[in-house]
């Protein structure tokens, strides 16, 4: 996009994103067929989020799969900012740590972070976020974790555990090193200066709990990434192994470009929205297509720019053969997109009503899953 340039932080996605780039900016590693194929295995299947490129890099993951196969205490650890209400995008990561966990029979640590999104949003209020927090952590127990095995705390109710090993983490981190890594300025409030020690914090989580050795994974999207090259850092001076790491892409919002946020609402698929919302949202999409059905005819559309095809390829439409028959409809003109659209409302609605009742059923037991002090 031109005018804008392209810039992924923890708390900025903007422009257009160039993933290959990102892989070289960040240093991380591209996810490759080894790799996917060893995981596949442990699994049972390939997930189509690895099929689809959704998650494409890594850090040490083979040497995690090494640490479980050679017995080796493995655990997963991811988050949510409780700073609105949940979108598709959040769920990408979310449903891939499921996928993971089943796998592996690892534990989850699952952090959120009320404090960050208290101390970086101007408006929210402390009752707020406490409020979103619920409402998030709802829908992460829809996504279906083993309640034995996920631990999920706030950084607030939790700040003992957390706070203790967050003051060892940021005694070796100086400020221009986090100035740098997250561009914080003479403006900055001093909450958030501090505030990546605390995101660093549960890579130690469980050996601290459990007093064990443990290789931790974290799965994630890759704007995430600088908080872990602190933990990595400072792993070895506290006697711990480094945490590896897995990557995800954002998903794009309904618009044209932008990754899905909630803060432009009618380009963004909210977990709560009704069966008539989400459709009149993919109604208004942005597509590849011409502007009239007689130009479709003659010239086709192309699914490279359309985002209801993205997210049919991305996340809705697990059949390689399907895909690849609406992809080649559509580029000779053989199907419209008003079709195209039904068929991803459907799907789209449908999901929308499984997690609606499973987030339903979670009121009950969250419980289950927090870890209080
Ligand atoms: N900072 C993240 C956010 O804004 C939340 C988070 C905390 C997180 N710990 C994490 C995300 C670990 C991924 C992995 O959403």
């Amino acid at each position: 996009m031109q005018g804008v340039e392209a810039s992924v932080t923890p708390w900025e996605v903007k422009g257009e994103v160039d993933y290959d780039q990102l892989i070289t900016q960040f240093g991380v590693e591209p996810l490759n067929d080894e790799l996917i194929g060893r995981l596949s295995k442990h699994a049972g299947a390939v997930h189509p989020f690895l099929k689809r490129g959704l998650f494409f890099a890594h850090r040490e993951f083979g040497d995690w799969m090494n640490s479980y196969e050679n017995g080796t205490r493995v655990v997963l650890y991811t988050g949510r900012g409780p700073s609105g209400q949940t979108h598709l995008g959040h769920l990408i990561p979310w449903i891939f740590t499921k996928y993971l966990q089943d796998a592996f029979g690892a534990e989850l640590y699952f952090q959120m972070t009320d404090d960050e999104k208290y101390l970086i949003s101007p408006d929210l209020t402390r009752e707020d976020i406490a409020g979103y927090t619920y409402e998030n952590i709802l829908d992460i127990i829809a996504v279906g974790f083993d309640p034995q095995k996920t631990k999920i705390f706030t950084n607030l109710g939790y700040s003992r555990h957390i706070y203790n090993i967050a003051t060892r983490v940021a005694k070796h981190v100086t400020f221009s090193t986090a100035k740098a890594t997250f561009g914080f300025t003479e403006s900055s409030n001093i909450g958030i200066i501090f505030f990546p020690a605390m995101q660093s914090a549960p890579c130690f989580l469980h050996q601290e709990l459990e007093k064990e050795d443990a290789h931790v994974l974290i799965p994630c999207a890759i704007d995430q990434e600088p908080y872990w090259r602190i933990a990595r850092d400072v792993a070895p001076k506290l006697g711990y192994r480094k945490p590896a790491g897995i990557y995800s892409k954002f998903i794009p919002g309904l618009g044209k470009g932008g990754k899905m946020s909630a803060s432009i609402p009618e380009t963004c698929i909210f977990l709560s929205d009704t069966e008539a919302e989400a459709r009149s949202k993919i109604k208004d999409a942005f597509t590849g297509g011409q502007p009239t059905i007689r130009e479709q005819k003659e010239k086709g559309g192309d699914p490279g720019v359309c985002i209801v095809y993205n997210y049919l390829f991305s996340l809705f439409e697990e059949e390689d053969t399907k895909v690849a028959e609406i992809c080649n409809l559509c580029r000779t003109g053989g199907i419209m997109c008003g079709e195209c659209k039904r068929m991803l409302a459907e799907k789209v609605a449908s999901f929308l009503r499984d997690h609606q009742k499973r987030r339903g059923e979670a009121r009950s037991r969250v419980e289950q899953f927090l870890l209080r002090e």
